[in-house]
């Protein structure tokens, strides 16, 4: 069983996909879709593209839909969310579908949605996703981070690394890059928000005022659920 890490979806092999895809987007994507669901959505449905979000919700009972949409770190006009976490409480999301489109992350789900497995992690439900690899045992993993614009984020593989260490014992190193992310957060894991704070699009996000954005982001395994997903785009939960 071998695991590889890819830091953005441009850097994984063309025309392939794993047994396991493992979708990584800590700022913030990633950890939204975690706590939507551990707060009670019905699933998370996820789009590259806002017009056809627009379009598919639009088919969906209003009082059972919210529209999530964020660009360059803000809330996008026309939804009723943005990408915050912290937006993510039970009364709000409760048995709703959140229609979430967002810079990267989505981006990075659609590159892999063909994957036999596809998954969603941060930091905040590593655990989760560990524990469902250790025991479904599929031969190929990526950790796939979502980076932004094409372009490498530190939080993403931060949080590779957290996962490939716990995963290392009973998979096989398939890049350099694993061993890589795993030293980020053998350096890191007892400072993760002040890594954060320094990392480009952390920088962006205090620009915007979210810092409790980030100080929620940087928790590793406060929550107990898995965003898997079970049509293509559709992640729902599995604890
Ligand atoms: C993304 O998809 O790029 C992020 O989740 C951006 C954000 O922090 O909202």
């Amino acid at each position: 069983m071998k695991l590889f890490v890819y830091h953005t979806p441009e850097l994984s092999p063309k025309e392939s996909c794993p047994d396991c895809a493992v979708v990584i987007d800590v700022l913030r994507a990633t950890t939204t879709i975690a706590t939507a669901l551990n707060a009670g959505a019905e699933a998370v449905q996820a789009f590259s593209d806002l017009e056809q979000l627009m379009q598919v919700s639009a088919e969906w009972p209003s009082q059972l839909r919210l529209k999530a949409g964020e660009r360059g770190g803000a809330k996008v006009a026309g939804c009723d969310l943005g990408n915050s976490p912290l937006d993510c409480v039970p009364d709000v999301v409760k048995d709703k579908r959140l229609f979430i489109s967002t810079t990267n992350g989505t981006r990075a789900l659609e590159r892999v949605r063909e994957s036999k497995i596809v998954m969603t992690a941060a930091l905040v439900n590593r655990r989760a996703a560990v524990k469902y690899i250790l025991k479904k045992e599929p031969g190929t993993v990526w950790l796939l981070g979502s980076g932004w614009e094409g372009g490498y984020s530190l939080e993403d593989t931060v949080c590779a690394g957290a996962i490939a260490q716990a995963l290392l014992p009973q998979y096989q190193v398939g890049n350099d890059e694993v061993i890589a992310a795993i030293a980020l957060y053998d350096q890191w894991k007892d400072n993760l928000l002040h890594l954060f704070e320094q990392s480009s699009h952390g920088q962006r996000l205090l620009g915007l005022n979210a810092k409790a954005d980030l100080a929620y982001c940087a928790q590793t395994d406060i929550l107990d659920i898995l965003p898997i997903q079970s049509d293509p785009g559709v992640l729902v939960p599995f604890r």
